[in-house]
């Protein structure tokens, strides 16, 4: 076949394929039965914020805690360069060891180790290793599996002549050697020097022992251990259980870094996210507000790479140039302690925003979308949202510097929705002076929080139903009802029918805080508790997962009749246009079953076997370490009728899930 002549055959049937895809998707269209409402199609996604050792010691999977020597005591009493770390000179040995700042691996990261092992014993007496050097204690431990690999790298300056040999091992308590290997200096200069460990046991608490075995003298830095196997295998990457079951629940956005976290205690705490990316040796890290410790290891590039791999859009939120109301404790004295970036900073930090932009969506070939690409990624991350601002006071200093930032990513990137925010309660005078911001700068979207006792989400279904639809749309991007019980839950559920039936104001919504780390825990209700070895998920995890499973971008009334005076009753109805599936969830916050009527009359081409999936049980049951499957859905096939009537059991979600297209 001649070359034009294969083009034209090609011309052709690419015009016939469009045609054919146009023709499918009008297909899909016609399927949407009239009466309903188009809704938003990425309603529910996560709240990720480093608050309860959600990051270090959570998801990101560095076993080594305090690896750049850089805990300090404003992060805690007590804490400094050396904690979680221990001196070590078995065998007799002996050496010094001390932490200093004159010639860093990089400037960001001032402190490291040096420890000058003068003497190293050799007695047919001593059994087990010698030598001097140091343990890392993990975060509460480490936990290891026979047979997998565990990638060791560190920085190190030999400052002696001669080369130091480093023995470096997995270490049980009781002293076990569990795997080790060597590395050997060959530079005076600072230097990476990689390894790795294969344990010949599993264990849930071992420590990471680093011993000169050699004499000598020696400066180390970014003392570093991940499991090969990260979700997705990700170098630097995330513990993989948890990002699964995250993964799993399939969020349609992932909201970074909180929080509170974003605007931070002080302005010298602010979330700035150039800080965080680049090489780890060269990240910024500082104290984090929830009184621990930030690397910085789970920075921008994880947490965009982390949405690109679920499939979950990126909703970053920068600070609005000013600081947390409550810097330096003073909630206590009712949150004066805001602080404002000086209005000479402002046009560098204005900047710094528009970078973010770039560094997200820019060609690898600009300024900041190279960076974006020398981390791996050359391709951009198609970013569409940015929240300026968490839950501010809203003070003339707020507003002068959020208007300036808006105007500026507004003229700049029109294509990017900007998010702003209303205040930390969902009323009074932050609530309503920040919606009067949003009305005069006719804002696309806003960012409502409140955290409050699950009889309010029973009692207030119709908060959204009366919504200026001609106003910003609503990202509700921090809720819960207090509390992990079941009843918790189902009042969550109930709020999250409402949102559905709202869902052309309410663009999206996510449940804080995320994750919490049994022991270190600072915000007493959250969706997921883990140590290191267990994931704990609550009740609240399931009925938000629910929802997520099962939404839709299509929403109906009337099809589920019940009596509407029951504040303990609540249901909606959806379908995915893409799939044709209509969902129907239907909950019951009450003591005792009740009966709901469901007229399926208006969805045609119906298959009659249906899922149905449940969660309930006893209202005070919660999920625990001992018992993590307390309360967990259950699915089974149900067959529908055109109309039937569903007796919901008492205290319960349930989830019908209904084919119309084969
Ligand atoms: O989700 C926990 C905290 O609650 C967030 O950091 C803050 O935004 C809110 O007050």
């Amino acid at each position: 076949m001649k070359l034009n002549e294969h083009l034209r055959n090609h011309r052709t049937g690419f015009i016939l394929l469009f045609i054919l895809i146009c023709l499918w998707g009008t297909a899909l269209e016609a399927q949407v039965p009239s009466g309903g409402k188009k809704i938003s199609d990425e309603l529910l996604g996560l709240f990720f914020e480093d608050i309860n050792y959600a990051a270090d010691g959570g998801i990101y999977a560095e076993m080594v805690q305090n690896r750049s020597f850089e805990y300090d005591p404003t992060e805690q009493q007590g804490w400094n360069p050396f904690s979680f770390w221990e001196y070590m000179e078995p065998g007799y040995s002996y050496g010094r060891i001390s932490v200093e700042t004159s010639d860093p691996v990089h400037g960001n990261n001032p402190h490291y180790m040096v420890v000058d092992a003068e003497f190293i014993g050799n007695y047919e007496e001593h059994e087990g290793k010698s030598g001097v050097g140091i343990k890392n204690l993990g975060f509460d431990g480490m936990v290891v599996n026979a047979g997998d690999t565990y990638n060791f790298s560190v920085f190190l300056k030999q400052l002696s002549n001669a080369p130091v040999t480093l023995d470096i091992s997995l270490q049980g308590t009781d002293g076990t050697v569990l795997a080790e290997n060597k590395i050997q200096s060959t530079s005076k200069d600072w230097k990476k020097y990689t390894t790795t460990l294969v344990p010949s046991q599993s264990r849930d608490t071992t420590h990471l022992v680093i011993l000169a075995t050699t004499k000598g003298k020696f400066a180390m830095d970014v003392v570093s251990l991940f499991p090969e196997k990260t979700f997705k295998n990700r170098p630097n990457g995330l513990r993989a259980d948890m990002a699964q079951l995250l993964a799993d629940m399939e969020p349609k956005f992932v909201r970074f870094p909180g929080g509170c976290l974003v605007h931070g205690d002080g302005l010298h705490n602010m979330y700035r996210w150039k800080n965080t990316i680049g090489p780890i040796e060269q990240r910024v890290e500082q104290r984090n507000i929830w009184g621990y410790h930030q690397t910085a290891g789970l920075g921008y590039f994880e947490y965009f790479q982390f949405c690109e791999d679920i499939g979950a859009k990126p909703l970053p939120v920068v600070p609005a140039g000013v600081s947390c109301q409550n810097s330096g404790g003073t909630w206590r004295i009712g949150g004066k302690g805001q602080r404002a970036l000086p209005m000479d900073e402002m046009d560098e930090y204005i900047q710094e925003v528009l970078d973010l932009i770039e560094w997200a969506n820019g060609p690898a070939t600009s300024e900041w979308g190279s960076k974006r690409a020398a981390a791996g990624h050359p391709e951009p991350f198609n970013l569409e949202y940015v929240g300026i601002g968490n839950e501010d006071k809203m003070t003339p200093e707020f507003e002068e510097r959020f208007t300036m930032l808006y105007q500026a990513v507004k003229q700049k990137h029109p294509e990017i929705t900007v998010i702003g925010t209303v205040g930390p309660f969902l009323e009074g005078e932050d609530f309503e002076k920040g919606w009067e911001i949003s009305n005069k700068l006719q804002l696309p979207m806003v960012d409502e929080h409140y955290y409050i006792e699950p009889d309010w989400y029973l009692g207030n279904q119709e908060r959204y139903d009366t919504y200026d639809r001609k106003k910003a749309q609503v990202y509700l991007g921090e809720y819960a009802s207090w509390g992990n019980k079941l009843y918790n839950a189902i009042a969550e559920a109930v709020h999250l029918t409402a949102i559905e039936r709202n869902g052309d104001v309410v663009k999206m919504a996510s449940y804080a805080p995320l994750l919490a780390k049994k022991g270190h825990t600072q915000w007493s209700t959250d969706m997921v508790f883990f140590d290191n070895t267990t994931l704990c998920p609550t009740p609240n995890f399931y009925v938000q997962k629910l929802f997520m499973k099962n939404s839709g971008d299509h929403y109906y009334d009337n099809v589920i009749n019940f009596s509407k005076k029951d504040t303990t009753l609540a249901a909606s109805t959806v379908m995915d246009s893409k799939t044709g599936d209509v969902i129907i969830k239907m909950v019951n916050a009450g003591k005792v079953p009740k009966s709901m009527e469901v007229n399926l009359s208006k969805f045609k081409n119906r298959v009659s076997n249906a899922k149905l999936t449940v969660l309930t049980g006893d209202p005070e049951a919660e999920n625990t370490f001992d018992n993590p499957d307390n309360i967990v859905p259950v699915t089974e096939e149900y067959g529908v009728d055109k109309k039937f009537m569903y007796s919901a059991p008492a205290m319960s979600l349930s989830v019908i899930r209904i084919k119309t297209k084969t």
